[in-house]
């Protein structure tokens, strides 16, 4: 249970509330690759204009742009895919001052205006009061929710400082996030699977480490697996066989687990009661290596028993993709957090939860 204050028992009416979302969402050539942050920001802000905050403020950091503003990381293309999603939502290309002030000021009742980007302020990642109590004061802003599950490993100044500023509660899709990887991190139902892939072994270790301690069973697949990883632990099964490349660059390389391994993977996800998976099972990019990846999505969701969670940027971006023309695809949790999914689920203490106002 979360320990925390949330924005369901806090009174909002006639405020303005300051949420901290992550929109830190995968961008190409200027355009947003997968909007599952900004999506999954959604129920907290509709939730917020129900109970009657009178003005919503939107905080968010994209990329890394080291305090310098760098205008292919600006916020205003999340701003206008928000602008899709949700009536009455506005922007301004700044965090603080007179245009911010001016803008919070010409807000409809239950308006959502959008800053821009924390990060091209050093402040920001420097946790800085002052940066902090300046969007404070600009916003004129009654109460903090944090909502950006996905930064809440960072003490930043709209992570940690700006809880001192403000009453801070926790966001509907933090608890959301919280509650369901507790499930799995504290008590998950038995057999519990988990499927590691991707490319750095030196990234997975720790997650291996961790739940082969807890975890009837944890395949391993993906390029580690090619890499020629291996456990002396019986619970630790490393996916076996691998389809090849056969053109230019890729010819000889093993880009995907083989037929083999499907079948053993499978079988053991179909009697999983609780499932955890990050890392995908091959270069799933290219439609030729992505079948590995495509039978654990499948796998995962054809077992109803089970209690799952998706985590990883490439891996919930993959079935993100994949629900498009696969539409039934379904997962208990899809985490938002990369960083901040691991850490929780390696046990590690979240700042941006630790300062938010105690129950
Ligand atoms: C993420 O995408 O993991 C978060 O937005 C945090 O971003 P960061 O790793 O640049 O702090």
């Amino acid at each position: 249970m979360l320990n925390k204050q949330t924005v369901t028992d806090t009174v909002v009416r006639g405020q303005t509330v300051l949420v901290r979302v992550d929109y830190n969402v995968p961008m190409k050539d200027g355009r947003i690759v997968d909007d599952l942050r900004i999506r999954e920001s959604l129920p907290t802000i509709e939730l917020l204009r129900k109970k009657g905050a009178r003005r919503i403020v939107l905080i968010s950091h994209l990329g890394r742009p080291e305090g310098q503003k760098v205008l292919e990381m600006s916020l205003k293309p999340v701003y206008k895919r928000l602008a899709e999603l949700l009536p009455k939502v506005f922007f301004v290309p700044d965090v603080s001052g007179p245009d911010v002030e001016d803008a919070v000021e010409a807000l409809p009742v239950g308006g959502v205006l959008l800053l821009e980007n924390l990060r091209f302020f050093p402040g920001e990642e420097a946790n800085s009061a002052d940066f902090a109590k300046d969007i404070v004061d600009s916003t004129h802003a009654d109460l903090f929710v944090q909502d950006g599950f996905a930064v809440v490993h960072r003490a930043h100044a709209s992570t940690s400082a700006i809880t001192a500023e403000l009453p801070s509660v926790a966001g509907l899709l933090l608890e959301k996030e919280l509650t369901g990887l507790s499930k799995v991190a504290e008590s998950p139902s038995h057999p519990f699977v988990v499927v590691i892939g991707g490319a750095k072994v030196a990234d997975k270790q720790p997650l291996i480490d961790k739940y082969a301690k807890i975890a009837d069973k944890i395949v391993v697949g993906g390029k580690i697996a090619a890499d020629g990883y291996t456990s002396p632990l019986d619970r630790v099964y490393v996916c076996e066989d691998f389809i090849e490349g056969s053109e230019g660059d890729l010819a000889g390389k093993k880009l995907d687990i083989g037929p083999k391994s499907v079948a053993k993977v499978t079988e053991v996800l179909s009697g999983a009661k609780t499932v955890l998976w990050n890392g995908l099972m091959g270069m799933a990019e290219v439609p030729e290596f992505a079948g590995g990846s495509i039978a654990v999505a499948r796998a995962i969701s054809g077992n109803t028993k089970a209690y799952s969670v998706v985590c990883g940027g490439d891996t919930t971006g993959f079935v993100e993709n994949l629900e498009k023309t696969e539409p039934d695809l379904h997962f208990s949790l899809i985490s938002t957090g990369g960083g901040a999914a691991l850490e929780f689920l390696l046990g590690e203490s979240l700042p941006g939860v630790e300062a938010l106002d105690e129950k």
